[in-house]
């Protein structure tokens, strides 16, 4: 099978590419780690059982700012196979002005056409070359098109070998290049739950517009991009794309859906958000539950969809989501609350740091900004109290304490570069105790 050619990781693989980005919350990383791994065992799995094995969906819980959608950010980078990630709260339930839950999985076979796409592209890579190569000769040498087995050959060969070292790529030839419809020449509005439709309708206009094709001067560089990107296209076989893509979507797809905490509510029968909220819910039931779904690229079944749900939770509960949706989550993680040792890794240890990034910053200013350690633990603490004072709002306060320290040595960098400029605990209480121990203030601030 097609998906099982790529090597997947293990768990704790997975784990450990978490693990570069995200501090903590190790329940949630091996929750999804596990998730993403079944998809491949499943896989192996032979045929009649297979298809009786239904993906374990996950809802993962916890307060805002602790690394949920972060989760899924990087989880999307690792997993090989089609991963879409997006916000429940997007959705309107059908009939209402909005995007319809159906549109994820189009989305989502959008993504794996190109994906596949690309794949074939690069096994056909070294045979598009060589056609653009010798197209590119044609264009360069017109008379010496045809003949072979004549000293012309030669001379062909050597303005190849000079094309290959890049001496002619300052030339310039004429090139027939097919130009794309001008696309949105009618834009057309969608209504809601129609957008299928659209698409569909402008896939048509443009099939209709005739290839229009235009000639144009560039030089040599260009010309070999033009040509071999022509000739990769009609090496590829679309359908088979096309059929690839469905079935790594069928088999192996993941739908992030975050935000699922603001389509719960209560059903209060009063009207308003609430319906449509419960709607988006219904709406989502048959797609989480199996069903099939038109795209334009055919029809897609959804039942072994893996579907990782996330949410804050702050206001509704995982109860208050239709019960036959709760039931097709059956795996809760919770996300912990961080801490303020949580904090001083996640300002030193990620691979993209907090810290590591604003060194980088002023840096192309010629400043050398060194923390010490007292500062970064300093920083945790004022963030960790502002937090605990006013609103938790995570992971999220360090960027804005962050900010207003370093605000001064943003402004003058360039007048004082170049320059080592030490970040010390004094200097982190001097720019902002004053303001966290103002409530009022910090509540503007920071
Ligand atoms: N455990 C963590 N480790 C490293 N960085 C984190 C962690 N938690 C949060 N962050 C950082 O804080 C910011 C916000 O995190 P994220 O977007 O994941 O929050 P969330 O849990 O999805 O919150 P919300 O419920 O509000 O959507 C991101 O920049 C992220 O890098
Ligand atoms: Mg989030």
């Amino acid at each position: 099978m097609e998906v099982a050619e790529i090597k997947p990781l293990t768990p704790r693989e997975i784990e450990t590419e978490l693990d570069k980005y995200i501090i903590g919350q190790s329940q949630a990383k091996r929750s999804v780690a596990i998730a993403l791994r079944n998809r491949w065992r499943r896989q192996q799995v032979p045929e009649p059982l297979r298809d009786e094995i239904a993906p374990k969906n996950i809802i993962m819980i916890g307060p805002t700012g602790v690394g949920k959608t972060e989760i899924a950010r990087r989880l999307a980078r690792l997993a090989k196979s089609p991963f879409l990630k997006i916000e429940a709260s997007k959705f309107t339930e059908v009939g209402y002005v909005g995007r319809d839950v159906e549109s994820m999985i189009r989305d989502l076979t959008h993504l794996a056409v190109d994906m596949v796409k690309s794949e074939e592209k690069e096994k056909v890579e070294a045979r598009a070359k060589d056609l653009a190569e010798d197209q590119l000769l044609d264009l360069l040498l017109p008379s010496v098109k045809k003949e072979q087995n004549t000293g012309e050959t030669s001379t062909r060969e050597r303005f190849r070998q000079m094309l290959r070292d890049g001496k002619l790529d300052d030339r310039f030839v004429e090139l027939e290049v097919a130009q794309r419809p001008s696309s949105p020449m009618i834009e057309i509005f969608a209504a809601a739950g129609m957008e299928e439709m659209q698409s569909s309708v402008q896939d048509m206009l443009s099939t209709m517009m005739p290839d229009k094709r235009k000639r144009r001067r560039v030089n040599v560089s260009e010309a070999k991009k033009i040509l071999e990107q022509e000739a990769a296209g009609k090496l590829i076989d679309m359908d088979k794309v096309v059929k690839k893509a469905i079935a790594r979507v069928e088999q192996s797809g993941i739908i992030f859906l975050d935000e699922i905490d603001k389509v719960a509510a209560k059903g209060s029968g009063a009207g308003g958000p609430d319906v449509s909220r419960e709607g988006v819910q219904r709406d989502l039931l048959p797609i989480v539950e199996g069903t099939s779904v038109h795209t334009k690229h055919g029809i897609v079944l959804t039942d072994h969809i893996l579907f990782i749900a996330s949410g804050a939770f702050h206001v509704s509960r995982p109860s208050d989501l239709l019960p036959e949706l709760q039931g097709r989550f059956p795996i809760r993680v919770e996300l912990d609350p961080l801490t303020q040792e949580d904090f001083v890794k996640i300002l030193t240890e990620p691979e993209n740091a907090l810290v590591t990034q604003y060194k980088a910053l002023l840096d192309t200013e010629n400043i050398d900004l060194i923390f010490d350690t007292e500062a970064i633990e300093e920083i945790a603490k004022i963030s960790f109290e502002v937090n605990e004072q006013m609103e938790n709002i995570g992971a999220r306060r360090l960027h804005t304490v962050m900010e207003k320290l370093v605000e001064e040595i943003s402004f003058e960098a360039p007048d004082v570069a170049p320059q080592q400029i030490m970040i010390t605990a004094k200097y982190v209480q001097e720019r902002l105790k004053h303001i966290a121990k103002d409530e009022d203030l910090s509540r503007f601030i920071l």
